[in-house]
């Protein structure tokens, strides 16, 4: 299986990392390909470069490690490319305003999630998944014993059987949140991302399992 990961900034970098440390292929493109190139050069084998319609065309799965409105113009650009594929959706209803910070784009109780799914062409195999921990907890956190969780959300058994493969290869245990409409609770200020209603935490399968009951 090959894994595109589109977009090498602080999460691209740490989910790429963890996926070769894991084993899998990935290939690696942004917006200026030297980028790319580097991480890939850094990561070694199994990690390669390539531009982004070429990374999505040669991946069985893409990862769209870019802000959300990226994400949109790149799901319009691409739309072709994507059909058959699962698309792994990590981003935040967020964007970044002029002072270096973030500002949300949705209103509350609107997933990014549920933007993203009504963009993509019908035949995609969409999840969403490796946005519930920040960047630097998914570099520090993976293969830690006992394991902890990264929750994924879709309605797409394909997609559910890739994205769990990935999150263990990276080195998580994967919890289901449930279906796209769960989405809302694993991007930021939900009850199941670190930064949202875990306060910070990272968890494991029984506190995660925990929280997963405790309705939103
Ligand atoms: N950072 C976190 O802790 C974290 C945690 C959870 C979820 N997320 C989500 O992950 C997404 C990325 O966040 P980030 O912090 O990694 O952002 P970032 O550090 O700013 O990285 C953004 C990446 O997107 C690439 N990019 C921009 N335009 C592109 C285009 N047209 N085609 C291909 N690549 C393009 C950039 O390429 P260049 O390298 O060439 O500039 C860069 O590699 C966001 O949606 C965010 O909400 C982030």
């Amino acid at each position: 299986m090959t894994t595109a990961i589109i977009g090498v900034g602080k999460l691209g970098t740490s989910v790429a990392r963890d996926l070769v440390d894991g084993g899998e292929r990935v290939v690696l493109a942004a917006h200026d390909g030297a980028n790319a190139t580097a991480l890939a050069r850094e990561l070694g084998e199994p990690a390669s470069a390539a531009s982004v319609e070429k990374a999505i065309g040669d991946a069985d799965v893409v990862v769209f490690a870019v802000w959300l409105d990226t994400l949109k113009d790149l799901i319009t650009q691409h739309a072709d490319l994507l059909k058959g594929k699962v698309v792994v959706d990590p981003s935040n209803p967020l964007a970044q305003d002029a002072n270096g910070g973030v500002v949300r784009t949705l209103p509350e109780g609107q997933s990014s999630g549920s933007v993203v799914a009504g963009l993509l062409p019908a035949e995609t195999h969409f999840v969403k998944a490796f946005g519930t921990l920040g960047a630097e907890s998914l570099a520090s956190e993976a293969n830690r014993t006992p394991r902890a969780v990264l929750f994924y959300a879709t309605d797409d058994d394909r997609a559910a059987v890739a994205v769990e493969r990935l999150i263990s290869a990276a080195g998580f245990d994967p919890v289901k949140a449930g279906g796209i409409d769960a989405a809302v609770r694993i991007e930021t200020s939900g009850d199941l991302h670190q930064f949202g209603g875990l306060n910070g935490r990272v968890v494991d399968t029984r506190e995660a399992r925990a929280a997963l009951a405790t309705a939103a």
